[in-house]
């Protein structure tokens, strides 16, 4: 067995690539190294295994064998022919308890090369998943083993980092238990939010194409005001199944069911609520916040909620509605006897109060300590339709260009949108605090015209991408990179 955070690269990966090199010199994000800043952290720098070594680990190690492949899904109905994980959709949850040590052997059966990115974790940086920049990609026939803590309690998800992927079948949860957190509920319900087009006659690619010559545009500009993305997907999915053919989840009236939403789409945000009941909104991006109660949220791209029901007596929609959008995702809540809604459902909690970002406070034992940024770094989010054209600070992503940043820093990053469209920005291995006291999270909506800063500390040393959540922005360019200097 390796030893702990080494990588295992497939021999037919450097064989294939021709680079040795490729865990050295050739990472973090430029073709020639000679191009990138001085003085960059890189993935293999002692920092990193000094920073996995620091975080509390239980000793348990989890496998988990994951398959990239193609398949054929059905849908509930529609069958797909699709890229997945292991044939399911979504892939195969993992659910590890806090401190242990993942172990994941990614075995591509692809055409493509791929790499699998945790989203949510802060973990060891050379294990984050961002190809070229943190690792080689994969390549077809080849395997990666992923092997890190995972320290970051909560909901989270794993998901390919390359091209248009994530809209194909790409994508699992990844729950990871605090035993320290108290878990007052009797049902723990996950609830993957999609939406389809690949295998319906279009891949992913062939709709970044269309984008890009301007197809989808004309879709989008015939839209209603508030345009809620630039792709009419025609489905809509709740753990991979149609609403015609919906996932059902059971219990009995009374019981607490804590429900993990995670918003698996790429170009989709969902407003999500459940007849008959209020949701209790406890977390977001797996981090707590104070309780509140609301009867529907809005969910972007990449982001996670925790709620908290109690389970009434009957037969209950559970509806994500695909926001500026036609259509939506179904699942279905039984806890007695009734008959289940049409699938066109719309419960009146739709159109009631609903949570944002200003009522979520985070939890005491997560909230940043006061500190004054010792850096800020202005994202001007830009870009249009035109084109299709997205970036920051007026340019598409530069693998050699870096925010800089030091270890121990507190950081303020402000995003600004300066677009019609409104953009779910994440960055990979930190969270962030929204205002004083707001939500500790990994993903944000910056709506359009509006300005957010995000607070974080800079403890987990290395090369970070910041990015657009929705998959044909970052392509397209919406992206930069965080990189950490000595
Ligand atoms: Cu879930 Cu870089 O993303
Ligand atoms: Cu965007």
């Amino acid at each position: 067995m390796p030893p702990v955070g080494r990588n295992v690269i497939a021999r037919r990966t450097v064989v294939r690539a021709g680079l040795a090199a490729a865990g050295t010199g050739l990472l973090a994000g430029c073709t020639s190294g000679a191009d990138l800043p001085a003085g960059l952290v890189l993935p293999t720098d002692p920092s990193v295994s000094l920073a996995e070594a620091r975080r509390p680990a239980s000793g348990v190690v989890r496998a988990y064998p994951v398959s990239a492949q193609v398949d054929t899904v059905d849908l509930g109905g529609p069958a797909v022919t699709t890229w997945t994980y292991g044939g399911q959709l979504p892939g195969r949850e993992l659910r590890v308890r806090v401190g242990d040590t993942v172990e994941a052997v990614l075995a591509n059966r692809l055409p493509v090369e791929t790499s699998i990115h945790w989203h949510g974790l802060a973990l060891r940086n050379d294990m984050d998943g961002a190809p070229m920049l943190t690792q080689p990609a994969v390549p077809p026939g080849g395997t990666f083993t992923y092997r890190f803590v995972a320290a970051t309690p909560g909901t989270h998800w794993l998901h390919p980092h390359s091209g248009t992927q994530l809209d194909r079948g790409l994508y699992a949860p990844l729950i990871v238990e605090d035993p320290a957190e108290p878990g007052d509920y009797d049902q723990d319900w996950l609830v993957l939010l999609d939406d389809w087009v690949d295998g319906t006659g279009r891949t992913p690619d062939d709709v970044l194409a269309d984008l890009r010559a301007g197809g989808d545009h004309m879709a989008g500009m015939s839209r209603a005001a508030g345009r809620g993305g630039d792709v009419d997907y025609p489905y809509y999915l709740i753990n991979g199944r149609i609403a015609e053919a919906p996932v059902g989840w059971t219990g009995t009236p009374g019981q607490r069911a804590r429900i993990r939403l995670v918003n698996a789409a790429s170009d989709t945000a969902f407003r999500v609520a459940i007849g008959g009941h209020r949701l209790r909104v406890t977390h977001t991006d797996g981090f707590p916040v104070r309780p509140v109660d609301a009867d529907a949220l809005l969910i972007g791209m990449g982001e996670r909620y925790d709620v908290m029901i109690t389970l009434a007596d009957g037969v209950f929609p559970l509806v994500a509605l695909a926001e500026g959008k036609a259509g939506g995702a179904l699942g279905l809540i039984r806890t007695g006897a009734g008959e289940p809604p049409l699938t066109t459902v719309r419960p009146a909690e739709l159109d009631g109060a609903l949570t944002g970002y200003p009522s979520l406070v985070a939890e005491s034992r997560v909230r940043l300590p006061a500190r004054t940024p010792d850096v800020e770094h202005r994202l001007d989010l830009t870009g249009g339709m035109m084109g299709y054209r997205w970036g920051i600070n007026g340019a598409p992503l530069d693998m050699s260009q870096r925010l800089p940043v030091r270890q121990g820093q507190r950081m303020r990053i402000v995003f600004t949108n300066h677009t019609m469209m409104w953009h779910p920005m994440h960055v990979h291995g930190h969270t962030f605090q929204l205002g004083n006291s707001g939500p500790r999270k990994d993903t944000v909506i910056v709506l359009p015209g509006r300005k957010v800063a995000c607070d974080l500390d800079a403890d987990n040393p290395g090369q970070w991408m910041i990015h657009c959540h929705n998959t044909y922005h970052s392509e397209a360019g919406m992206a930069t990179v965080l990189g950490y200097r000595s």
